[in-house]
């Protein structure tokens, strides 16, 4: 247990209990922290939360989504650092504001979840004995996506005299990797302008203007004021407006660099004159409408961690999801650091989209256009290695970048090398992924015109690629997937990963379904598509391969083998890394290549894969693989705990999903202050809404049905939630005694949801005391 901590989750109270976030105490080598959980956005944008103050290791961080660019040829595109524009410095009775100096008599710096705004409260003591009242308060508008506002008050225990540089400086860079020309500030390789603007207010008593001199740098301009006089306990307000645009924003249509300015300057301008609090009700207005009164969920627990828990998950899916802009999608880490590079993974489609699709189904839409929009990549990726159809790149960036996973990693311990990333040669799982997400959403959400411009096409794409990915094995007579990776990373070169196999089988499956589908109900829409991806061809591909591809089948004592050669392998006593505090302790031991012989998981692959297709293994089976593998999984991957709890709960062990629940909202959330340095867990934060509704819940859709079969853990008394259901939206609750489910408008279409195992037929409302499952 970790009791070395600076966080503090309990600082609530009344309106606001279960929604701050705090942390007590100042310490620089525990910044990383704070930087990324408290970190500020608005899927536009987002800003890591340092301090206004510079301190060493620090990482001053903003990121535009969507924006990437290229340093050099031998690099991969990533998410370019844009400016700091939340620096301030101040030197208070001539003595720089510095917290590693003098004394801090007070500090607590408060996340409030609900309105998204972070606030810094200080009381200093300089090093001459002087003593300073300090707040800094700031938010990245909701409203408004492209303002910064912040607020800082001074208020001296003496007369005293500030002095305060502040600007923006465009000197970032991305662990020194510089993406901007000189000049305008234009990336390098994609040309894509940035425009930032900050102005300056000033009050005492009223508002006033300090003296000041502008000086400028390369890629640096800022403010110095000096002079200004407070007396003691008088209070001195600063607010600074800060505002972000980019040609590459979606809604601005302007011609020119020079216009995208003059636009941006008006903003400016606007926002200053409307102040800090109208910005701010407004922010908190459209903090509400998108996320807190559309998908409330309220957890009644022993431990109201809970409650703050699946707030906090959900205050940082809308800080990271770019809602506005169907060319972009998650990054592995939000907008919160440079972690995985602002890259989209497979985390988006199994972890993060359920959420989406069954509270939010327009984002969910609009991050599933994303993948169709990217396909020429995926066509081209298919193609340079000699297969067919839309093989979507493990890692993903800009729409026609096809793959940018990079090719070097970590060092190895053994050789001192890089050690070669091979996810995006041969981690091809998340085309699958992609096809899985898109019939997941159709089901769930009912959208019959998503699935005739893109969804049909997805699926069967993606199916045209894997019927060019197997490979036929004479001595078995069998088509096979060999040389992959699957979702447990410690194995790489593996042949017939179960995960893989199941899911391309899956995806033909469906394909065929999909092509006799349209030709029969559909001939227009079959025409088209035939013209574009040779349906005809492609189906009798797919019939002929559907029944040869081998399915790793469960042996007679439950276990399915993750791939041909997991449960031969070397098994050694895993307890000292079970037991870590922090992931991947066992590269100090082994390295890559070692731990491939050794039988050890990253993170869950046959248990995902008993997740999402369900139907087709047995309790029996589901029990047999989790006691097997679980032992052998170091979740060193985030994406691992919550669908072992979400499976902890469909085993009907309640008490082992909650534990579970609660280790993954500890991933950012908890104790350590080492775990989110390079950012918050996107996938993880996912799948901690899925561990409370599809787990906690037992929401669930199969083959286009839903089901639902809460089952609360000890600790909770109740569970409250909604969801929709092809259009409509179902508000659940449940407690330890009974469920009910009510149609928010009730209505002569009798709905069927199956609970508890049972078909229900719903018009408005269904009670139903609770059974095991
Ligand atoms: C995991 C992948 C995941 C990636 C980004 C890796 O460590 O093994 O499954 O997609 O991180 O989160």
């Amino acid at each position: 247990m970790v009791t070395n901590t600076l966080m503090n989750y309990t600082t609530g109270r009344e309106d606001l209990q279960h929604w701050l976030v705090s942390e007590d105490g100042f310490r620089p080598e525990w910044l990383g922290k704070g930087e990324s959980v408290f970190s500020l956005g608005n899927g536009y944008m987002g800003l890591r939360s340092v301090t206004e103050e510079h301190y060493a290791n620090e990482t001053r961080n903003l990121f535009v989504a969507g924006t990437f660019n290229k340093f050099a040829e031998n690099e991969v595109t990533e998410l370019p650092n844009a400016a700091d524009l939340l620096w301030m410095e101040f030197k208070l009775d001539g003595v720089r504001f510095d917290l590693t100096q003098g004394n801090i008599l007070s500090y607590r710096r408060t996340l409030n979840l609900k309105e998204a705004e972070l606030v810094r409260k200080i009381t200093w003591q300089s090093p001459n004995g002087n003593v300073y009242d300090l707040t800094f308060r700031r938010f990245v508008s909701m409203d408004n996506l492209h303002v910064i506002a912040q607020r800082v008050t001074i208020t001296p225990k003496q007369n005293s005299v500030l002095s305060l540089t502040s600007g923006i400086n465009g000197q970032t860079t991305n662990s020194g990797v510089q993406h901007f020309l000189e000049g305008n500030k234009t990336t390098t390789e994609s040309g894509i302008d940035f425009v930032f603007h900050s102005v300056h207010r000033f009050y005492r008593r009223e508002s006033m203007n300090p003296t000041s001199i502008i000086k400028m740098d390369r890629r640096q301009i800022f403010f110095d004021y000096s002079d200004i006089e407070i007396p003691a306990n008088e209070v001195f307000t600063i607010e600074k407006y800060s505002t972000v645009f980019t040609s590459r924003d979606h809604e601005v249509t302007v011609d020119s660099t020079e216009e995208l300015a003059d636009l941006a300057l008006d903003v400016t301008r606007k926002i200053e004159s409307e102040g800090y609090d109208y910005l701010l009700d407004r922010h908190v207005q459209a903090w509400d409408e998108l996320v807190w009164s559309r998908t409330p969920i309220t957890i009644k627990s022993k431990d109201m961690f809970d409650q703050l828990a699946i707030r906090f998950a959900q205050y940082h899916l809308a800080v990271m999801t770019p809602k506005h802009d169907n060319r972009m999608n998650i990054g592995a880490k939000g907008l919160s650091g440079e972690g995985y590079k602002g890259h989209t993974f497979w985390d988006t489609e199994i972890f993060i989209l359920p959420y989406y699709t069954y509270t939010n189904p327009t984002i969910a839409r609009s991050l599933l256009e994303y993948r169709y929009l990217s396909l020429p990549g995926a066509h081209r990726k298919a193609k340079e290695n000699g297969y067919e159809g839309a093989m979507f790149p493990w890692e993903s960036a800009w729409l026609d970048d096809g793959e940018v996973t990079p090719i070097w990693g970590a060092a190895d311990i053994v050789t001192g090398e890089a050690t070669k990333i091979w996810s995006g040669f041969i981690e091809q799982h998340i085309t699958s992924d992609v096809a899985f997400a898109a019939w997941q959403y159709y089901h769930v959400t009912g959208d019959q015109e998503f699935m005739d411009n893109y969804g049909y096409e997805l699926l069967i794409d993606t199916a045209k690629f894997w019927a060019s990915r197997l490979e036929w094995n004479e001595t078995y007579d069998r088509y096979e997937i060999n040389q992959v990776v699957g979702p447990d990373e410690y194995k790489e070169h593996v042949n017939n990963n179960a995960f893989t196999n199941y899911t391309a089988h899956w995806n033909i499956q469906k394909a065929i379904e999909y092509v006799e589908l349209l030709r029969i109900e559909k001939p227009n829409l079959f025409q088209q598509l035939n013209e574009k991806l040779d349906l005809e061809t492609a189906e009798t591909r797919f019939r002929h391969v559907l029944d040869l591809i081998y399915l790793p089948q469960v042996r007679e004592d439950g276990v399915l083998p993750q791939d041909d050669t997991y449960l031969q392998k070397q098994i050694i006593d895993l307890s000292k890394y079970k037991n870590q505090e922090n992931v991947g302790s066992m590269f100090y031991d082994y390295n890559l290549e070692q731990v491939n012989e050794i039988q050890v998981s990253k993170q869950a692959d046959v248990m995902i894969l008993m997740y999402l297709l369900e139907d087709l293994f047995s309790a029996d089976v589901k029990r047999a693989n989790w006691e097997y593998y679980e032992p052998k999984t170091l979740h060193d991957s985030s994406l691992s705990l919550s669908t072992h709890s979400v499976l902890a709960s469909d085993l009907g062990n309640r008490e082992l999903a909650y534990s579970l629940f609660r280790r993954a909202s500890e991933i950012d959330l908890g104790p350590n202050m080492k775990t989110s340095d390079a950012g918050i867990h996107a996938a993880s934060l996912g799948g901690i809404w899925q561990a409370v509704v599809n787990g906690f819940g037992g929401v669930r859709m199969t083959s286009g049905n839903l089901r639902i079969s809460p089952m609360l853990p000890e600790a909770w008394d109740e569970l409250t939630f909604s969801i929709n259901w092809k259009g409509e939206t179902l508000d659940i609750y449940a407690s330890h005694d009974k469920v009910v489910l009510t149609r928010r408008a009730p209505s002569t279409e009798p709905l069927t949801v199956e609970i508890y195992g049972e078909k229900q037929t719903i018009t408005d409302t269904f009670t139903s005391e609770v059974l095991s499952v």
